[in-house]
């Protein structure tokens, strides 16, 4: 059973420490461990070119076109059974290189958009080119370590929901997370042996989520949060209920008992989130559906020649060109 490490702290820092710590504890769980440190990783920004998502369309792998390191990263998550990440907090949320993953994963490795890829390709009886790698529907686990180097928790505040992004297309299971405060400037992570417990703890229950059957996986994580599907303890409040987890997309009542705050998600919403099959799969027929609305536009025909007028001198002139194109 192997067991995948991905850091994007700086090297031999704080969050490739406990990354190794959590990685080690899994490995004496039975864990077969490798790590990756992402920023020695040529990894290009999505373009939105939608080539990957068009080909799973027809029945193809849906792998992304451009050249870069994406195809070793993506054969690596093919090969595991398990994942933790480590990543620092910039400016609040998850180092950026987790959301460029997070887009070039998503779409293309979207649960839903690969099993309708695989019926497409069956329906047509398609034999020749590759199609979807049948290892996307083999059931993976998940924890993360979120670091920061704030003292001050609300400096992490889209840490730990941000590293859910990456995951959840692909519905790997996340049983742990955890955030680590005060890892700044020094590696004092050492210095801390309950920082270094809590990545160990979370090493093992990925390792021991890993080695059980998908129906008995479940969170295992200390952190309970406000969401029951990712743990995470953000809400979106409206005027009145329902409120919204805006991870998981999933709708929840808040009631107050004195000054606890409670909110109920029904097993109908949790079953629905984003990051379970049915929540991915509604979420593609939504798409589906506003593609036959858009069909159905009688002014359809004019977008060409209306978005043409855009490339004209009138709206292009004023474009500042990258510099190593300036003549
Ligand atoms: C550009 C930048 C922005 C940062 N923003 C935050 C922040 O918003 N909240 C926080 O807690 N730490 C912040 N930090 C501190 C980092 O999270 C911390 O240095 C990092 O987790 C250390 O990891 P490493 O030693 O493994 O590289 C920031 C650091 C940098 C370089």
């Amino acid at each position: 059973m192997k067991l995948l490490g991905l850091t994007c702290g700086r090297r031999h820092s704080s969050n490739e420490i406990l990354l190794k710590e959590a990685l080690v504890a899994g490995r004496a769980e039975g864990a077969d461990i490798s790590m990756i440190r992402l920023l020695d990783l040529d990894i290009k920004p999505c373009t939105g070119c939608i080539t990957c998502v068009m080909g799973l369309g027809n029945g193809g792998p849906g792998e992304c076109v451009i050249r870069d390191d994406w195809h070793f990263l993506h054969e690596h998550l093919l090969a595991c059974n398990g994942l933790i990440v480590a990543a620092p907090v910039f400016v609040l949320g998850a180092h950026g290189i987790i959301k460029i993953l997070a887009d070039r994963f998503g779409p293309a490795r979207d649960i839903a958009f690969r099993t309708i890829a695989k019926k497409v390709r069956a329906e047509k009886g398609l034999q020749k080119g590759k199609g979807v790698d049948e290892r996307t529907f083999h059931h993976r686990v998940g924890g993360f370590i979120s670091v920061g180097g704030a003292i001050t928790k609300n400096w992490l505040s889209f840490g730990l929901p941000m590293m859910h992004l990456l995951t959840f297309p692909s519905a790997i299971k996340i049983v742990d997370q955890i955030e680590i405060t005060g890892a700044g400037r020094f590696v004092n992570v050492v210095l801390e042996p309950q920082h270094i417990e809590k990545a160990r703890r979370l090493g093992r229950h990925v390792a021991q989520a890993m080695l059980k059957p998908v129906e008995q996986i479940g969170w295992m994580g200390e952190q309970t949060g406000v969401c029951p599907v990712c743990h995470c303890n953000l809400l979106t409040v409206f005027t009145k209920n329902p409120v919204e987890c805006p991870v998981c997309g999933i709708e929840g009542t808040l009631s107050m008992e004195g000054d606890a705050i409670k909110v109920h998600f029904s097993p109908g919403q949790i079953a629905m989130a984003r990051g379970t099959f049915a929540g991915e799969m509604a979420h593609v027929e939504e798409i589906l559906n506003n593609l036959k609305f858009f069909e159905q536009r009688p002014d359809k025909d004019e977008i060409e020649e209306r978005a043409a007028a855009y490339k004209t001198p009138a709206f292009e002139s004023f474009v500042i060109p990258p510099p190593d194109t300036v003549k």
